[in-house]
């Protein structure tokens, strides 16, 4: 019986990958239905292996406040994965980190529209930007910086 724990712990680690490699929640974006850059970081999301569900709204803006998104981080959609509010052009893979640590936060957002950011690619232009965890209460931080 000496190999029950080696196999216990098998078991977990295999239960352990099997839930990230199936588990990314869905992503609920609401965007305009006219707005290109959005439907493109919706490529961007599924592209990284996110189910994505598009919500086409004509006014995002009730959707963000709902979401608890301050006005200065507004950008053009609004996402909502895993119980965190997902702002404009915030890169998948900091969506993935944001699931994987789980911080007491309302969410993430890419103030604004920034050249460069996923679905945001003209030509090779790339500007610097942060990625900014927020929540309700105003309190900002920043998660990471591209
Ligand atoms: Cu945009
Ligand atoms: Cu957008």
């Amino acid at each position: 019986m000496k190999s029950l724990p080696r196999l216990m712990s098998a078991l977990v680690l295999f239960s352990a990958t099997h839930v990230m490699a199936a588990g990314l929640p869905t992503v609920e974006v609401y965007k305009s239905p006219s707005c290109g850059c959005c439907t493109l970081w919706v490529e961007h999301m599924q592209q990284s292996g996110f189910k994505v569900n598009v919500h086409n709204v004509r006014d995002v803006t009730p959707m963000r406040a709902n979401a608890g998104v301050p006005d200065a981080m507004g950008s053009c959609h609004t996402a909502l994965v895993g119980g965190y509010a997902i702002e404009g052009h915030v890169p998948a893979a900091d969506v993935k980190r944001l699931l994987r640590e789980r911080p007491k936060a309302t969410g993430i957002a890419v103030p604004g529209m920034v050249q460069g950011s996923p679905g945001m690619e003209q030509g090779g232009r790339k500007d610097p930007y942060s990625v900014i965890l927020f929540n309700k209460g105003g309190r900002s931080f920043v998660f990471a910086r591209h």
